[in-house]
């Protein structure tokens, strides 16, 4: 297959089916060092991949500093790795209040209460101020000021296949200089 983007489809799932798979973000740290964690994969648009999270967080200063990360695709259900390397943008408002929407409302409190002041708390004060937090809103929430959606834009596109009778192998698609994608097979 010539368009990785094709492939990717059909490998993610359909921004229709609601699904968000957990995956592995990769940033570069503020100090040089690799930067993982795991985060839903919101959705995959047909070309950008994206993810949403808190502007207090470690990831959006690091995406701030260098826009640049790697997501890694699990799937060891069918034998395959998807690593998606490329260039970070934040969505629009309108995306990420989207997004928000689709989220369960457990992710949404989350969204609204996760802060490191309550994270210092012990845990029954944690579970106190949740408590009271559901009890107060049981309205539809709108996203809090510190929700944000970011898309990666992909450079490199590695798709992993394993093969029980025989070697893994990677169609690796690299993004060339007039637009379109270069793909080499990679073992491993
Ligand atoms: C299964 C799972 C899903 C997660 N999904 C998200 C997510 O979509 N967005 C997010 O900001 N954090 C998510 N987290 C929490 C992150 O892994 C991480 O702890 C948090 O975002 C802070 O990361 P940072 O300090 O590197 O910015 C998830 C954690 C797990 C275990």
């Amino acid at each position: 297959m010539t368009d990785p983007f094709a492939l990717a489809a059909d490998w993610l799932p359909t921004p229709e089916s609601g699904l968000t798979p957990t995956v592995t973000l990769s940033t570069v740290g503020l100090d040089g060092y690799p930067s993982a964690r795991t985060v839903l994969l919101s959705r995959f648009d047909g070309e950008r991949l994206h993810f949403h999270t808190d502007t207090r967080s470690r990831k959006a200063a690091e995406l701030a500093a260098d826009p640049r990360a790697t997501v890694t695709v699990l799937q060891p259900e069918v034998a395959r790795q998807l690593v998606v390397t490329g260039d970070v943008r934040r969505v629009t408002d309108e995306e990420a209040r989207v997004a928000f929407a689709a989220r369960t409302r457990y992710l949404q409190v989350l969204a609204w209460l996760n802060d490191h002041e309550l994270a210092a708390e012990p845990t029954t004060r944690r579970r106190e101020r949740w408590a009271a937090f559901v009890q107060e809103r049981d309205d539809a929430l709108e996203p809090p000021d510190t929700w944000v959606g970011y898309a990666i834009t992909p450079v490199r596109m590695l798709f992993w296949q394993g093969d029980v009778d025989g070697p893994s192998n990677r169609l690796a698609y690299e993004r060339t200089a007039d637009g379109g994608w270069a793909l080499e097979h990679w073992p491993g």
